[in-house]
């Protein structure tokens, strides 16, 4: 085996070097300088050595390089098969592939262990499983799992369910080679350890070689990869892009650590959509499926509070119903202070402007901040109009009938714009027994709801149907 030498490669500019400085001596950033091993491996090699290699392929027989047509390739790898979690299959966009990468990120604590090994216990149901525990010994692993429930008595997980406390590359690969399960869950990426590689784990380039490695030696033996990956205070998977490039599927894992509820996203899956969302309660014995999460994220709808409306954001192919609170009130600040949590700033005030300038509503020497219930993340265009009439409710001090939904995006011209999937969004609030919805006009419209649809055009339209002015307003605020 030839000799395995390192190099320093700038993050940056992507300068070389034998050897390495503080700063790049090519572009002049500070810490950019990662190590990488001079004899790439193929999935890292740059495309002028794949060349290199594809002609000294040539030996190889024809049919291995010919070109098949789409129904000669054989499409009984791709069985998938469930995680034992709908709420998991639904986010993998139907099951685990055979030989694919998924990389489930996500903050420290917020259940990813607890997440997998848990579903290693629903796999070893019917498959083999190995755990590499690579961040904690096998008792800590072992005392969790009684905790949840997973013990050696059940006669499947004492056959198919294999612990692996190891950091070591090699070790890991050369058991994945013996034992030949059908999944893989390595806890955590950031804990391996590649011994050609002289920096620590957790460093770039031991996080991209060992996840090269492992991918090379899962889609030769068609062994699904589940991959922790920790979160970066940026909120990015430690380790360059180049990370979430080699693998298949990106998942993060996350939710408000004061919350029990937990959501699964996916942000990149060459298998199925992405944005769809898999939402999960955690308890004193692990995690549990929300099956019916839009409970979740509404209030208490008999004693509606001024200032709150329900919009329905989609999260891929799945619409949620969530509550949103504004509230504003005069500034003691020179500008006043804006603030959303789990809405889109940029939208709030984008929403805030339309409202002072089409409308006519005072907004600029007020404090305006919206929430989203239940620690909810809803960023899309078409909860726009939600934020729009909570942020009118405030300032009037009304109350929006708790069964009325509002669905539409708002432009900068004030009018209401369409929005997509507005059926499945008007099904999941009916579902929830809400009995009006406020709606773009111009977008065709389910008839056999049992929801009244009022379709507005603009966004003052929107204010006159959701705040009827039947009464006098209790309170103006600002004034
Ligand atoms: P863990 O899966 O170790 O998180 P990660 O691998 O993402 O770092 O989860 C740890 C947290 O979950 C810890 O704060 C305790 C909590 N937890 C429960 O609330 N209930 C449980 O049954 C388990 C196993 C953990
Ligand atoms: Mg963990």
């Amino acid at each position: 085996m030839p000799k395995v030498r390192t190099t320093y490669v700038c993050r940056e500019c992507g300068a070389e070097s034998s050897q390495w400085f503080g700063k790049c001596p090519s572009c002049g950033t500070y810490g950019s300088l990662e190590e990488q091993l001079s004899q790439p491996t193929a999935s890292t090699a740059p495309a002028s050595d794949r060349r290199h290699r594809a002609k000294a392929d040539k030996n190889r027989p024809a049919q291995a390089r010919a070109a098949r047509h789409l129904d000669a390739i054989a499409s009984d790898r791709q069985a998938r098969f469930s995680s034992g979690y709908q709420e998991f299959d639904r986010v993998l966009g139907g099951g685990l592939v055979p030989g694919s990468l998924v990389l489930i990120g996500g903050d420290p604590g917020i259940g990813k262990s607890t997440l997998l090994l848990q579903t290693a216990r629903a796999i070893a149901a019917e498959r083999s499983i190995l755990y590499v525990c690579a961040e904690e010994s096998g008792q800590q692993v072992k005392l969790r799992a009684t905790r949840l429930g997973v013990t050696a008595t059940d006669p499947a997980i004492a056959t198919n369910l294999y612990l692996l406390p190891e950091i070591g590359l090699e070790v890991i690969l050369a058991e994945l080679e013996a034992l030949r399960p059908a999944v893989a869950v390595i806890d955590s990426i950031q804990a391996l350890y590649f011994s050609a590689l002289t920096s620590a784990p957790g460093s770039v380039a031991q996080v991209r070689e060992c996840t090269a490695a492992l991918m090379r030696v899962a889609k030769q033996l068609g062994i699904v990869l589940l991959i922790v990956g920790h979160v970066t205070k940026e909120g990015a998977i430690a380790g360059p892009r180049v990370l979430e490039h080699l693998v298949d599927t990106v998942l993060y894992f996350e939710g408000d650590r004061y919350a029990a509820h937990r959501l699964l996203r996916s942000v990149k899956n060459r298998f199925g959509a992405t944005h769809e969302i898999g939402i999960f309660e955690m308890g004193d014995r692990g995690l549990d499926e929300v099956l019916n999460p839009s409970r979740l994220f509404l209030g208490n709808t008999d004693d509606p509070a001024p200032g709150t409306a329900a919009v329905v954001a989609c999260e891929g192919t799945r619409p949620l119903v969530v509550e949103l609170q504004a509230l504003v009130s005069p500034t003691s600040y020179a500008s006043p202070r804006r603030s959303a949590t789990g809405a889109s700033y940029n939208r709030l005030q984008q929403i805030l402007a339309v409202l002072e300038k089409r409308v006519g509503i005072p907004l600029s020497k007020l404090d305006a901040y919206v929430a989203a219930a239940g620690g909810m993340a809803v960023e899309e265009p078409a909860t726009d109009l939600g934020i729009a009439i909570a942020i009118v409710a405030s300032f009037r001090d009304r109350v929006v009938d708790p069964r009325t939904v509002l669905i539409g995006e708002v432009g900068l011209g004030g009018q209401v714009r369409l929005v997509s999937q507005l059926e499945l969004r008007l099904k999941e609030a009916a579902k929830l027994g809400f009995r009006r919805a406020i709606v773009p006009q111009g977008q065709s419209l389910p008839t056999d709801l049992g929801l009244e649809l009022i379709p507005v055009s603009k966004a003052i339209d929107a204010i006159v149907a959701a705040l009827p002015a039947t009464e006098k307003p209790t309170r103006t605020a600002g004034n």
